[in-house]
């Protein structure tokens, strides 16, 4: 079955968390799209690249790069350049900071929706970033826009381990998210912004065990509302 359920929402919201264990349950192939972003990113600096000055330099570097999602026993596991990507290379926190300007460049964001269009012939696929219901997969049955409040969001990244610098307070935290949510939402090209047909989920008051059951049940319903 050739379907997707797509997650969208703002840093930190709890959509990563969400979005893996509703694919778990539904037995979905999953995929993060915020991890390409980073992992390019991550190698336009490996290579001495300045992010904010040598544009050209990052549109050339897309004609050699390759970061693609393969399968790896079953599971889509990320690469570039033929080798797994390092999480914890890629969330730390000057990633972080520098990936939503590599986002905002329209050639990357082109060259990039190329490449998750076409995880879609794996067949039901959870796909979690900023732009998946409205740019990516804008006709997806399944569409949720995944948010909470700013307060609960700076809580949960600061507990992230290796996602903020050592020693961060929660207002550091806070100010870098809103200004990662400011760039996401006011670039020209793809805004983070929730479909018009998307479920609004705020997670602030839910744990991740009833958001999970939440959304398993709206995607069932409209399952059984298809095929009946
Ligand atoms: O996990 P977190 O909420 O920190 O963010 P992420 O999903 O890893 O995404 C990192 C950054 O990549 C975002 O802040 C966006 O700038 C960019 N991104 C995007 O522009 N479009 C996507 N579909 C996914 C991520």
């Amino acid at each position: 079955m050739r379907e997707q359920i797509t997650f969208d929402g703002p840093a930190a919201s709890g959509k990563s968390t969400l979005a893996k264990n509703v694919a778990k349950q539904l037995g979905a192939f999953f995929i993060n799209t915020g991890d390409m972003y980073r992992t390019l990113t991550w190698s336009i600096r490996q290579r001495g690249i300045n992010i904010a000055t040598e544009k050209q330099k990052i549109v050339d570097l897309l004609d050699i790069v390759n970061i693609c999602y393969n399968l790896d026993d079953g599971e889509p596991v990320l690469f570039c350049e033929g080798k797994k990507v390092d999480q914890a290379e890629i969330r730390c926190h000057v990633i972080t900071e520098n990936v939503s300007l590599v986002a905002s460049i329209p050639e990357v964001r082109h060259w990039l929706v190329a490449r998750q269009r076409a995880s879609a012939d794996l067949g039901l696929l959870v796909m979690e970033g900023r732009d998946i219901g409205t740019v990516v997969f804008p006709q997806a049955r399944y569409k949720f826009f995944v948010t909470a409040s700013p307060e609960v969001r700076a809580k949960r990244r600061l507990s992230q381990n290796g996602e903020v610098p050592e020693g961060a307070t929660i207002e550091k935290v806070a100010r870098d998210i809103a200004r990662r949510d400011e760039q996401d939402m006011n670039r020209s090209i793809s805004p983070l912004k929730q479909a018009d047909d998307a479920i609004y989920v705020d997670t602030s008051e839910m744990n991740i065990e009833e958001a999970t059951a939440m959304i398993i049940r709206v995607v069932k319903e409209k399952q059984n509302a298809v095929h009946a």
